[in-house]
């Protein structure tokens, strides 16, 4: 008797793990700042995918615990951990994603550029030894300033032959997931519907929604624009002030970076259907770096979305132009910090 029910257990058992399984579990992804506010929620949402099989953690401290911890979890991926930079060279080999979000975050009264001193280093160093042990990867910054780190970590790769624009990343996905959280709740929307194309940059003003581009298609009043457009702006402004001094945005920013992972994995993996916002190196405007909708494919950036820019509104289209001359001046920053030691 005992028997009889424990075999169908198991075999529903396997059968919920196949559905966990859709395909085989193929893809490596290393995490350097894997002890932190975000990397470590986010190691527990990428140990969830059913297409990574490596997950490799990267801190300056505290990342063995985390892995000792995580590897308990009966998902496919196996859990690796590396300590210092002395083990940096083996975490990055063979890695197809290596996601970055090491770095100090805000505190109160602090812009994301005060970062820049700390973090600029930071992102140089690791982006360096991405070059050296895995140039194929897709590179996610997480990091912040992005406006600058994601410049700093392309004239790294370009100082070393390696620089290839459409696996570097810049992650603005949480941009996107609160522009469509606050749409969906001011206009009573089915989250799962509401798609915000969010363009610029990552920080105050070079934030950009594209609210006229809102799927499926819905009106705003001028007042409605302006105060989503603000809060979309100051949303991580709102999580710093409410977190008190104790850092910014770590769930619902490993969340987005899951889901940027997870989309970038599904590209890699051949599905010809996937788009995300990200800042990349790009031609849709007089920018070298820009935020817009990419498709992603198996090489990375397929195609930049331009259709976006199109037929703004007269506040995106002044919105638009009012971000250049800050954006400029953040991009500017981050290549002259490589530049200048080169
Ligand atoms: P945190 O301080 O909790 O964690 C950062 C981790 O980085 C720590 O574990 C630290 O040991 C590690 N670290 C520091 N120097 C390192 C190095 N040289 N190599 C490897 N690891 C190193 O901070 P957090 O809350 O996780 O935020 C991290 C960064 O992400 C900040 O710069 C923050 O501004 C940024 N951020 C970006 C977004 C975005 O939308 N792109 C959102 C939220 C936070
Ligand atoms: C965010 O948008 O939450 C992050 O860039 C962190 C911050 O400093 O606001």
């Amino acid at each position: 008797a005992l028997q009889a029910s424990f075999v169908p257990k198991i075999k529903a058992r396997q059968r919920f793990t196949n559905k966990l399984q859709p395909r085989a579990s193929t893809y490596k992804v290393a995490i350097l700042g894997a002890a932190g506010g975000i990397g470590q929620p986010l190691a527990l949402l990428i140990k969830m995918s059913p297409l990574v099989s490596a997950l490799h953690l990267y801190d300056i401290a505290n990342v063995k615990g985390v892995a000792a911890d995580l590897s308990h979890c009966n998902t496919p991926s196996q859990i690796l951990d590396f300590t210092g930079p002395s083990q940096l060279a083996n975490c990055l080999k063979g890695m197809d994603a290596v996601v970055i979000p090491a770095g100090v975050p805000r505190k109160p009264g602090m812009t994301r550029d005060d970062l820049f001193n700390i973090n600029a280093n930071i992102v140089k160093t690791l982006v360096e030894a991405v070059a050296d042990n895995c140039p194929d990867a897709f590179i996610h910054i997480i990091s912040n300033p992005v406006n600058s780190t994601v410049p700093i970590a392309a004239e790294v790769l370009k100082q070393k032959g390696v620089y290839n624009p459409k696996k570097l990343f810049g992650v603005t996905t949480l941009d996107v997931v609160r522009a469509n959280t606050f749409v969906a709740e001011k206009k009573n929307l089915k989250l799962i519907d509401v798609d915000v194309p969010v363009v610029g940059g990552h920080a105050g003003i070079t934030i950009l929604p594209l609210l006229s581009k809102t799927r499926p298609s819905v009106t705003f009043t001028d007042e409605e624009v302006e105060e989503l457009t603000v809060r979309i702006q100051n949303a991580g402004t709102e999580v710093v002030e409410a977190k008190a001094g104790a850092g910014s945005a770590t769930l619902s920013m490993a969340y987005a970076a899951a889901r940027f992972v997870e989309s970038s994995l599904r590209a890699l993996d051949g599905d010809g259907d996937v788009y995300e916002c990200s800042f990349v190196q790009s031609e849709l405007t007089e920018l070298p770096f820009f935020a817009s909708r990419v498709k992603l494919g198996k090489k990375g950036v397929e195609a930049v979305i331009s259709a976006d820019l199109q037929g703004l509104t007269e506040f995106e289209t002044k919105a638009l132009e009012a971000l250049k001359p800050e954006l400029k001046a953040s991009i500017e920053k981050g290549v002259a910090f490589v530049q200048k030691q080169a």
